[in-house]
C-alpha cells in the first residue's frame, strides 16, 4: 500500500470562529525540556545562516538561533559563550583585576573579553575599585599599576539586587556599572547599566533563568567528545544532534551517550521524518526532535537518494508520535512564507527551524553578492560540496577528504536588511493564522487540526494571480 503524503503547498486550515484579535494571539512555545521560546522559530545550524550575530538578533525577538558546527569546536564553544556574554541582568562572573597589575595586563583583559571596564580587587579578594578604558585613554605608560588610574570605593548593591534600585543607584550616581558586593565585601557579581537597557529595549528577548539569551549549538554523533564538554563550559542552553539521518543507530546511540554522561543539557535528536523514526530518538532519550528529511530549499537529498517525506505529512505523523511522550517537534525546512508556519504548527510542531527566509538577512554569517546591480547574499547546504569540503559533511556521513557526493546546492537568496523588521512580518503572519482559526495560543493551533487538502488549481488561487506586482510586499514574492 502506498501512503498520501502531503507537503505545505497541499494544505490549507479552514477558518474559525475567533473571538479575539490576533494581535491578543498568544505565541509563546516549549522548545525541548523547559526550555521555552516566546516566537516558536529557530535560525538553522548552517554555515551560512547561524553565526554569533544572528543567535543574538533572533534571541533578542523571542526565538533561538543553533550555532553550526562547520568550524573549529572551540571557535564553535567561543561563540556560544558570545551570545551568553551579550545581555545579562547579573554577571556572576565578572572579569577582575589585582589593584598590583599593570596597565598592559588591564588592556589585554579589556581586549580578550571585550569589555570596557574592569573590577578590581585588592589582596584579600575584596572588590576596591574600578578601571574603564576611559581612565586610560590619556595614560602613555602602561607599566604603571592599576591603583594609581582606578577609581577607588565604588559605589555597590550590597543588598538583594533588584532592577528599579540598581536603575535608581545608576541614575543618582551618574555610574554604569554596579558591582554586587557580599556584607564582607566580596565581589558577588557585577549589574551594568547597558544589561538594564537592553532588556527594557528587547522585552520579548528569550531569556535562561539568569537573564542571558538562550543559544543552542549543533554536534554531530562523531564529533560529540570534543564538542560537548567545551559547549556546555560556554553554558549552551541545548545541544542539537544535527544529522541528515537521525533514524540511524550511530544518532541513536550518540543521544543515549549524552543523556548517560551530559544529563543536564537538553538533547535535540534529529532529523527523522516517519513515526518509527520518532519513536527510536524518543526511546533513546531525546527531549526535542527535529523533523524534515529532504524540505529544505537547497536540499536535493530526495533527488540524489530517491527518499524523504514531504513535510507537512512528515511534521503530522511526527508530532503524533511525539506527543505520547509529550515530546516537542521543531519543523526543520521548507518553509517559504509565514503562512507556512501556521502550517507546521498546525500539524503540531512547536517551532519551526529557518535557514532559506534567515540567509538573506544582514546578521547572517554569508557572503554578500552583487549580481547584475542588486545585492544577494550567499547560501549553501551544508551537504553541498563546498560546505562538505570546509568539513560540513558529518552531516551526511562524509568526511572531507572523500569525493564529495553532495545532498546540498550552492546559491544566492535576495539580500533582505535587518532581522527585526522581517521577524515581525512572520510572526504577525503566525498571528493572523491563528487568528483566522480562532486558537488563542500555540497549544491551541497544534490541536486545532482543521485542514482541508488542496489541488493546483486551489494553489494557484492561493498566489497573487493575473496580475503583474507592481510593489512586492515585505512577506511575499515569487
Ligand atoms: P530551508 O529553510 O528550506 O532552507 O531549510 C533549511 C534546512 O535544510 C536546515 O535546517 C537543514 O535541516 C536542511 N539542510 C541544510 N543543508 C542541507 C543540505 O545540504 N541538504 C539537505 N538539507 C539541508
Amino acid at each position: 500500500m502506498i501512503e498520501e503524503s502531503l507537503s505545505y503547498d497541499d494544505v490549507l486550515l479552514l477558518p474559525g470562529y475567533a473571538d479575539f484579535l490576533p494581535g491578543e494571539a498568544d505565541v509563546r512555545s516549549r522548545l525541548v525540556g523547559d526550555i521555552y521560546l516566546n516566537i516558536p522559530i529557530v535560525s538553522s545550524a548552517m554555515d551560512t545562516v547561524t553565526e554569533e550575530e544572528m543567535a543574538i538578533a533572533i534571541a533578542l525577538e523571542g526565538g533561538v538561533g543553533v550555532i553550526h558546527r562547520n568550524m573549529s569546536p572551540k571557535e564553535q564553544a567561543e561563540q556560544v559563550a558570545a551570545v551568553k556574554r551579550f545581555l545579562n541582568w547579573i554577571i556572576d562572573t565578572p572579569v577582575t583585576v589585582q589593584n598590583d597589575q599593570s596597565l598592559h595586563d588591564v588592556d589585554d583583559l579589556m581586549k580578550r573579553y571585550r569589555v570596557s571596564g574592569l573590577l578590581v580587587l585588592n589582596a584579600d579578594g575584596k572588590l576596591c575599585g574600578i578601571i574603564t578604558s576611559r581612565d586610560m585613554k590619556f595614560c602613555s605608560d602602561f607599566s604603571r599599576k592599576v591603583e594609581d588610574l582606578m577609581t577607588p570605593d565604588p559605589i555597590v548593591e550590597d543588598g538583594e539586587p533588584e532592577m528599579g534600585k540598581a536603575l535608581k543607584k545608576f541614575h543618582e550616581h551618574k555610574v554604569e556599572k554596579l558591582p554586587v558586593v557580599d556584607r564582607e565585601g566580596r565581589l558577588k557579581g557585577l549589574i551594568t547599566v547597558k544589561d538594564i537597557e537592553k532588556h527594557q529595549h528587547f522585552p520579548s528577548a528569550a531569556l535562561d533563568a539568569n537573564g542571558r539569551l538562550l543559544v543552542g549549538a549543533a554536534i554531530s554523533p562523531g564529533d560529540l567528545e570534543t564538542r560537548l564538554p567545551l559547549l556546555q563550559d560556554s553554558k549552551a542552553d541545548f545541544i542539537v544532534l544535527d544529522t541528515a539521518h537521525g533514524d540511524s543507530r550511530s544518532v541513536i546511540e550518540a543521544v543515549k551517550l549524552i543523556k548517560k554522561r551530559f544529563p543536564a543539557i537538553p538533547v535535540v535528536g534529529g532529523n527523522v521524518a516517519t513515526r518509527e523514526g520518532a519513536r527510536r530518538l524518543i526511546e533513546a532519550g531525546s527531549d526535542a526532535i527535529k523533523v524534515g528529511v529532504g524540505p529544505g530549499s537547497i536540499c536535493t537529498t530526495r533527488i540524489v537518494a530517491g527518499i524523504g517525506v514531504p513535510q507537512f505529512s512528515a511534521v503530522l505523523w511526527c508530532a503524533e508520535e511525539a506527543a505520547r511522550k509529550d515530546i516537542p517537534v521543531i519543523a526543520d525546512g521548507g518553509i517559504k512564507y509565514s503562512g507556512d508556519i501556521v502550517k507546521a504548527i498546525g500539524a503540531g510542531a512547536e517551532a519551526v527551524m529557518i535557514g532559506n527566509l534567515f540567509a538573506g538577512l544582514k546578521e547572517s554569517p554569508g557572503r554578500e553578492i552583487i549580481y547584475e546591480g542588486r545585492i544577494f547574499k550567499q547560501y549553501r547546504g551544508m551537504g553541498s560540496i563546498a560546505a562538505i569540503r570546509q568539513g560540513g559533511g558529518e552531516r551526511y556521513q562524509m568526511s572531507k577528504d572523500e569525493d564529495p557526493v553532495p545532498e546540498g546546492v550552492e546559491g544566492r537568496v535576495p539580500y533582505k536588511g535587518n532581522l527585526k523588521p522581517f521577524i515581525y512580518q512572520l510572526v504577525t503572519g503566525l498571528r493572523k493564522g491563528m487568528g483566522y482559526c480562532g486558537c488563542h495560543t500555540i497549544n491551541e493551533l497544534r490541536n486545532y487540526k482543521k485542514f482541508i487538502k488542496i489541488t493546483p488549481a486551489g494553489l494557484k488561487e492561493s498566489h497573487a494571480h493575473d496580475v503583474a506586482i507592481t510593489q512586492e510586499p515585505p512577506n511575499y514574492s515569487r
